[in-house]
């Protein structure tokens, strides 16, 4: 009888960023906790809860980390510009949540559901002449992006300007023994460029207020110690970074899964009331962030293995989505599910702040890209990826189509 290989969770190889599934199937059936230089790795759903709603034990704070390679590289610099609330534990990430997240309930994305159509529309009506186009250059990336900078009050040509900078801070969140002195540069110096155009735009909007969340912060600013100069800074960098980066990979993954899956792209075009839970299945089957981390802040047990203070790991999402004991035949892109319980917003309170507005922005550009084209098909066989670790998402999706209808209405 031949030895099993030994599972090797390489995160910056490239066969595992185009699929990583085989690798977590291997984690959860064999190495539920499993040791790596960076911490352990959690695949389990129920394990990954675990974690993730105990925000006593688990602080979401690298300054908490003791691993050697997890010392903070930007830490002095962070805490003089603002750290973002997604990295800080109670109490003051309570108190700054707590300011932005009237703006992004269910109740008030619904009421921008009419806007977000226009805009897809209006991206969808430039591709309709073409006979082909990129899914994430013409869809993907500027959906979202367009959304979040209106409602935060960014000026709509100014996109191109923090495009790249965006990029640079996104891939912050993958795990700092991959970095350089260089890479860590770069991060400042997008960090000060993002500062720097966000004082100019605070500075104009203190003159004259608008109704844009920016405004509400300033506001919150100026009433005293609700908020600091730096907290508003973080803060707007926060909501522009995961406004741009996350749901363009929703839109991707999707498109991608749509497309292999011919049979449920079919479902949806015929039944557009299907769009809430294809959504919900796509973040289920390909979750944009693939996972997240903690680190021990008190001694603490979970599954079995012993963790002590400053210890980090990671909880594979990506993993929980298909774990065979939460979700029926997991490996399977089923857009009936129906099952929203899936990881791909995490859990606890760091439950991703911008969800509702995610999953309608999924649900519409999803819907009117069956709904338009006819014939539409992958015109590469192994689209390439991007290079973040954390964020799972493709470069380019070139797709063709044999016809296109015009927008609903
Ligand atoms: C499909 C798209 C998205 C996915 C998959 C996603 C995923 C996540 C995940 C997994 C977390 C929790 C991280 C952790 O516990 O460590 C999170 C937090 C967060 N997300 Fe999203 N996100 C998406 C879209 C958005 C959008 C559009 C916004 C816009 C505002 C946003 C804003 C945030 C914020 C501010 C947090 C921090 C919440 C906190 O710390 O309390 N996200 N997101």
């Amino acid at each position: 009888m031949t030895q099993a290989e030994p599972i090797v969770f390489n995160p910056l190889d490239p066969g595992f960023r185009v699929d990583p599934y085989p690798v977590y199937r291997r984690l959860l059936a064999e190495d539920p906790v499993h040791e790596t230089p960076f911490g352990r790795v959690f695949s389990r759903y129920e394990d990954c809860v675990a974690v993730l709603k105990d925000h006593r034990h688990w602080s979401s704070d690298i300054r908490n980390a003791a691993q050697p390679g997890f010392e903070p590289p930007m830490g002095d610099f962070l805490d003089v510009a603002g750290r973002p609330f997604l990295f800080l534990d109670p109490p003051d990430h309570t108190r700054l949540r707590r300011l932005v997240s009237k703006a992004f309930t269910p109740r008030v994305v619904e009421t921008l559901r009419p806007r977000i159509q226009q805009i897809v529309d209006e991206l969808l009506d430039a591709v309709a002449e073409k006979g082909s186009f990129e899914v994430i250059e013409d869809l993907a990336y500027p959906v979202p992006v367009v959304v979040i900078s209106e409602m935060l009050g960014v000026p709509p040509g100014d996109h191109e300007t923090f495009r790249g900078w965006s990029r640079e801070l996104a891939q912050a969140l993958d795990p700092n023994p991959f970095i350089d002195a260089e890479t860590v540069r770069r991060r400042l110096a997008a960090i000060e460029s993002f500062d720097e155009y966000f004082r100019r735009l605070i500075a104009e909007r203190k003159k004259e207020p608008r109704d844009d969340l920016l405004s509400a912060l300033i506001a919150a600013e100026e009433e005293g110690d609700r908020l600091t100069e730096p907290e508003l800074l973080s803060t707007a960098r926060l909501i522009l970074i995961a406004g741009h980066e996350t749901t363009v990979n929703l839109i991707g993954n999707g498109t991608l899964a749509l497309l292999r899956h011919p049979d449920q792209l079919r479902l949806l075009r015929d039944d557009p009331s299907l769009a809430k839970s294809a959504v919900e299945e796509v973040l289920r089957y390909d979750p944009p962030v693939q996972y997240t981390g903690r680190i021990a802040v008190e001694e603490v047990e979970v599954a079995g293995a012993q963790f002590k203070p400053g210890q980090s790991v990671v909880t594979l999402i990506g993993a929980a989505n298909r774990d065979p004991a939460q979700f029926e035949d997991p490996e399977r892109f089923d857009i009936t599910r129906d099952d929203d319980r899936h990881l791909a917003f995490g859990f606890g309170i760091h439950y991703c702040l911008g969800a509702p507005l995610a999953r309608v922005e999924g649900q519409i550009a999803l819907s009117a890209l069956v709904r338009r084209f006819d014939g539409l098909e992958l015109l590469v066989d192994r689209p390439e990826y991007g290079k973040n670790i954390v964020l799972r998402g493709l470069a380019a999706l070139p797709v063709g189509f044999s016809g296109a209808a015009a927008a609903a209405n």
